[in-house]
């Protein structure tokens, strides 16, 4: 029994508050994949093998949310999640002004040569503005999603108050335990403890990711230690000794991303799940290079040329309109060393392709490190 006694035995593993108010067979969450590399099919996939599928919708708009709130109801008619960033952009990132395009745009001339691209120009790229995250959150309050999962931030009393009474139920990430307990404080349903393995942008929010960088086994005993509320660990599991571990440690759930990334569901392209199998994804970093804010990826040319650069990209999310056709003429040109490739350091236990037959094996491996060492 861990430490904390929130979880009662590690036999009744699927016994677990989550389980209980979503009725969802397994405490198995498939972690939300923002700026488009969800899909309708993997969350209702993941849902329907009895986990919680996620949709992440960071990047869409209200009317987006709406309809593919009702594309993956189509697809199931169990419980999913749908995922929301708070801060939709860095202080100076919801616009561009022209000496901070022109210093970027200089930075990554080289890159657009080698591709034989121009650079995007100024006045197409100062029309962009960054996602409304209120109008974004009442297109996903009226949608209804039985989860309502967030990073980056604390929603207004108001907007917590509104799910509570539509019952809808709401997870929130923390990568401190300063973060857990504010969102505790803030009464949210379940915290998910986002320890630095992850894949993806860390969701820091009180202060910058660089000072909030903890481990999965640090945090998540901490957090399951200063909270009311259950906790859903994040970072680095991917299989069925990593889901035993994080509920030893008092997890009540777990949520899962990179190994869901990888499955033929997701949207992330093909060259990208690709290299999750090869042995390139041995080796991750933190960088704010693709996006202006902190996100792990598999190591690349890219990542490692920009590290040294940092001082001159623009906030989040500009720097990403200034990145997007580097980004999109790389891709077409099958280049991984210059694009983001999203993953987690457990990327190298990924095995699988299929969405349910993940979901089946971390299940039957959990059961089997049971019956074999535990009984
Ligand atoms: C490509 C990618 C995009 C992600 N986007 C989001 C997001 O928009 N919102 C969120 O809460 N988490 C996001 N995450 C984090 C995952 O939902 C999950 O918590 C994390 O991947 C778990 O760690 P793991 O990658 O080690 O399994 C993303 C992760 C990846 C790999």
């Amino acid at each position: 029994m861990p430490a904390s006694g929130k979880n009662n035995s590690l036999k009744n593993w699927t016994d677990t508050e989550l389980c209980r108010r979503l009725k969802i067979k397994f405490p198995i969450v498939q972690g939300p994949f923002g700026r488009g590399a969800s899909s309708a099919l993997l969350t209702a996939t993941v849902s329907n093998a009895g986990g919680l599928g996620s949709f992440g919708a960071n990047d869409l708009s209200a009317d987006a949310i709406t309809k593919v709130a009702a594309e993956i109801r189509n697809l199931t008619d169990k419980p999913f999640g749908i995922n929301l960033w708070v801060s939709t952009f860095d202080d100076g990132g919801d616009s561009l002004d022209e000496n901070t395009y022109r210093r970027v745009a200089e930075l990554l001339k080289p890159y657009y040569q080698e591709l034989d691209i121009q650079a995007p120009p100024f006045e197409t790229i100062r029309k962009q503005q960054a996602p409304n995250f209120e109008k974004q959150v009442t297109a996903l309050i009226e949608a209804q999603p039985a989860v309502f999962s967030f990073v980056f931030g604390i929603p207004s009393a108001a907007i917590l108050n509104e799910c509570k009474q539509r019952g809808i139920v709401t997870a929130a990430g923390a990568s401190t335990v300063e973060e857990a307990v504010a969102l505790d404080e803030a009464g949210v349903d379940f915290i998910v403890a986002s320890g630095f393995e992850a894949g993806g942008h860390r969701p820091s929010f009180l202060k910058s990711a660089e000072e909030s960088l903890v481990g999965i086994f640090s945090l998540l005993p901490q957090v399951v230690d200063q909270v009311s509320v259950p906790v859903i660990a994040a970072g680095g599991i991917a299989d069925g000794r990593g889901i035993l571990a994080a509920l030893t440690l008092g997890a009540d759930s777990v949520q899962i991303g990179t190994a869901f990334l990888a499955c033929d569901e997701s949207s992330a392209n093909d060259l990208h799940k690709r290299i999750l199998f090869q042995k390139e994804a041995q080796a991750t970093v933190l960088s704010r290079s693709f996006t202006g804010r902190l996100a792990r990826g598999i190591n690349n040319r890219y990542a490692a040329e920009m590290k040294s650069q940092e001082a001159r990209f623009a906030k989040y999310p500009a720097h990403s309109w200034i990145v997007a056709p580097l980004r999109e003429m790389a891709l077409s040109q099958g280049r991984f060393d210059l694009i983001a490739l999203w993953a987690g350091q457990s990327a190298p236990l990924v095995r699988h392709h299929k969405a349910d037959r993940l979901l089946a094996a971390l299940v039957d491996e959990v059961e089997n490190i049971l019956t074999t060492r535990f009984s």
